[in-house]
């Protein structure tokens, strides 16, 4: 299997450098580092610790689940899509690092008491017009719903369960699947947030579904318009439980 470094990858958003050199390969339909993966790896690689014990909820590659296991920390990497969890599992070996990899929707891989220093969950949550015919896998793992938060609202109900107290929840999404309610969500759920706001032209799916957004979404999901074209706000929710949580 061909791999490159992620700061390869990287370059297409001009944040190459930032990174470690970590290598990945792909295998087919695993969804490869782009610009998500590379804001949220940004902030763990802040906050992960030697010793930590670390969760990513849909792995991919298991790029995140690789940035935090060559900092020292023990890693779970989840994904309900199996040729992920493969390709995950030989990603870490490419650089020396061990994950415990684990094939599943969201948390159900999780054994009971199971406790993590940090969750990361970087799900896919591009709205998805109801109408749009999919195959079997696109349907599991990239159809995110009408509001583009199917995979996004069970897992930030559910996280506090699995969180050791003051532990903290990485996630991102754009405005698309409205960056209010996620906040509001993780307000009410008592974590301490902090918001990286980004913007970002929209990626090519986005801008074929651009009049879905405008007639379907509510205002503050709608793209930016520029002069050069469509915009996206991108949020990295940097979420800090307060403690107390059981699961
Ligand atoms: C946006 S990709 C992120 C991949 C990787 N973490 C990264 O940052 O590059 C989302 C991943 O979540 C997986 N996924 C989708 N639905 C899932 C679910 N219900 N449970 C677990 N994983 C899921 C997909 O297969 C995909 O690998």
């Amino acid at each position: 299997m061909e791999w490159k470094s992620i700061n390869e990858y990287a370059k297409a958003y001009g944040l190459e450098g930032n990174l470690p050199d970590i290598f990945v390969s792909l295998a087919e339909g695993v969804y490869p580092p782009k610009l998500d993966s590379f804001l949220i790896a940004k902030e763990l690689i802040r906050i992960v610790q030697e010793g930590h014990n670390v969760l990513d909820i849909g792995t991919g590659t298991g790029i995140l689940a690789i940035v935090a296991a060559t900092k020292g920390a023990a890693v779970v990497a989840t994904d309900v899509h199996e040729a992920s969890v493969k390709c995950a599992r030989h990603n870490a070996s490419l650089n020396s690092v061990e994950l415990d990899g684990r094939v599943g929707n969201l948390f159900e891989p999780i054994r009971q008491g199971e406790l993590f220093d940090i969750v990361v969950g970087n799900m896919t949550s591009l709205p998805t017009p109801r109408d749009e015919q999919h195959d079997e896998y696109t349907a599991r793992t990239v159809d995110a719903g009408y509001d583009g938060r199917r995979y996004l609202d069970p897992l930030l109900d559910q996280v506090p369960g699995y969180l050791k107290e003051g532990g903290y929840f990485l996630t991102q999404h754009s405005n698309f699947a409205n960056i209010e309610k996620t906040r509001n969500k993780l307000d009410e759920l008592g974590f301490e947030v902090e918001l990286r706001m980004y913007e970002y032209p929209a990626g090519k799916t986005s801008r074929q579904r651009i009049e879905y957004f405008l007639r379907h979404l509510p205002e503050n999901c709608h793209p930016i318009k520029k002069e050069d074209g469509w915009y996206q706000k991108i949020a990295v929710f940097i979420a800090r439980s307060s403690g107390g949580f059981s699961p």
